[in-house]
């Protein structure tokens, strides 16, 4: 009877997918807690690539139950596509449950999500254009269509046609946008429920069923710390809360049965969409960073911001998540890229230092990285089975990174495969 929490730490694809598949072949359960197909989680085992957005990262092993949570907003269409996907890659879905409270979204979420990213013009956010931030202001404003009400045909088309009668005059009106035909979307989405009834149940009591019969429960975080809607770079964010607070929440289970928080991040720094990223590299070394390390959007397809390891952002995750340990991934990319820079603090132009990320983006405005300096390493470390066998450059620098961000390391990454993970 055990449970842990894997959350990013960075600014989302930090590797997370790996960490939850290897650490699933310990476990019984892996549930999802809030985002959506915003996230794009990859495994790669046996050569396979898998790319998972809503479906737990667990789903590989057929034993293994994956819950998504009420905390989850759910695009039916989506999700009936990646299922079609696993099982036309011979991957059992038998053991996936969805808790009815989930919020869908609903296709006018996304029509709204691009139309008012188009209207914030040159301070757009760069959102994943999934619905996300809409399907939540629904849920908030207390208009939402839940996986509850979609498999009751009657209730879902009288909520659909109040909500999308609204929605559309939002988009017509405010936005100047075309209507949805509203009995299309009911049609089609009604087709839908019948098909996720089969996986509806309460995620919550499932759970915790299974804790108190002695199973070992691994909650999967998306998105990450500094997307966080109160503790990331605000309004640069996602609209849920990835921290690990949130996943107690976000699935109906009480905080005590939490036993380890495992944060994931890279041994550098990505960024996809707009924001405030003060290591980012806009030399060739950035350049090199986003080639060598497949630096595009599993989601969106979109080339990531690559920059330096930045210890601030990583000690404020290890704080607000309360980490018990830290997984460091893809360190076999900075192999053969020179000399390697670790960001210890952030400086203000008085040259006070930071040593905690500050709360204001014009605060963060006004700061410069401070980094601290290592010599690079040529070595193909992407087969090291255990740490004394990484070159002993490799090995300070972990350790280096252990001491700034004040939080033991127990992965590192060395390769995308499953069997690229050295343990501490
Ligand atoms: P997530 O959203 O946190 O699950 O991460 P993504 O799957 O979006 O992005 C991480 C990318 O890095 C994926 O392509 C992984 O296959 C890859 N990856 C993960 N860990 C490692 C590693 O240690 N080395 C290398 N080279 N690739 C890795
Ligand atoms: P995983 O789970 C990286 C980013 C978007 C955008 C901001 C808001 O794969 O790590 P949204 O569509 O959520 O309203 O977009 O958040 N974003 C992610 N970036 N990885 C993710 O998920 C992300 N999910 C959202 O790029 O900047
Ligand atoms: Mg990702």
């Amino acid at each position: 009877m055990s449970a842990s929490i894997v959350v990013g730490t960075q600014w989302g694809d930090e590797g997370k997918g790996k960490v939850i598949d290897i650490l699933a072949s310990r476990a019984q359960v892996v549930v999802r807690s809030q985002g959506g197909n915003n996230a794009g989680h990859t495994v790669v085992s046996n050569h396979q690539t898998y790319k998972l957005h809503l479906i737990p990262s667990g789903i590989l092993y057929p034993e293994t139950k994956c819950f998504i949570g009420a905390g989850v907003v759910l695009d039916p269409k989506d999700f009936i596509g990646e299922l079609d996907e696993m099982h036309k890659r011979g991957v059992s879905t038998e053991n996936l449950k969805i808790d009815p409270r989930a919020h869908v979204v609903m296709p006018w979420h996304i029509t709204l999500d691009g139309l008012s990213e188009k209207f914030r013009g040159g301070n757009d956010i760069g959102t994943t254009k999934r619905g996300i931030g809409p399907a939540y202001m629904d849920k908030y404003e207390r208009c939402g269509i839940r996986v509850g009400d979609l498999i009751r045909p009657e209730i879902f088309a009288e909520k659909a046609l109040s909500t999308g009668t609204l929605k559309n005059k939002i988009i017509t009106a405010v936005y100047g946008g075309q209507p949805h035909d509203l009995q299309a979307i009911i049609e089609e989405y009604t087709a839908y429920g019948k098909r996720l009834a089969p996986y509806v149940a309460d995620v919550s009591v499932l759970t915790d069923e299974a804790y108190k019969a002695g199973k070992t429960i691994l909650f999967e975080g998306a998105q990450a710390t500094l997307l966080d809607i109160d503790f990331g770079t605000y309004p640069f964010v996602t609209s849920s809360h990835p921290l690990s607070g949130g996943v107690t929440v976000g699935t109906g289970v009480g905080p005590r049965m939490i036993d380890e928080i495992i944060g994931v991040a890279k041994a550098y720094t990505t960024r996809v969409g707009k924001g405030p990223f003060p290591t980012e590299l806009f030399d060739e070394t950035g350049e090199l960073i986003r080639n060598k390390g497949g630096e595009f959007g599993t989601t969106t397809g979109r080339p990531r911001r690559t920059g330096w390891f930045d210890a601030v952002i990583v000690r404020h995750s290890v704080r607000v998540n309360g980490l018990t340990g830290l997984a460091i991934n893809k360190l076999d990319i900075l192999s053969g890229i020179g000399e390697l820079k670790i960001c210890t603090d952030y400086q203000k132009a008085d040259g006070t230092l930071l040593h905690h990320f500050p709360a204001s983006l014009e605060e963060l405005a006004e700061c410069t990285p401070v980094y601290e300096t290592f010599p690079g390493f040529d070595e193909d470390i992407s087969n090291c089975q255990n740490f004394n066998e990484l070159p002993e450059l490799c090995q300070k620098y972990i350790q280096r990174l252990e001491e700034l961000c004040e939080c033991k390391i127990c992965m590192v990454g060395v390769g995308a495969d499953r069997c690229q993970m050295i343990e501490r």
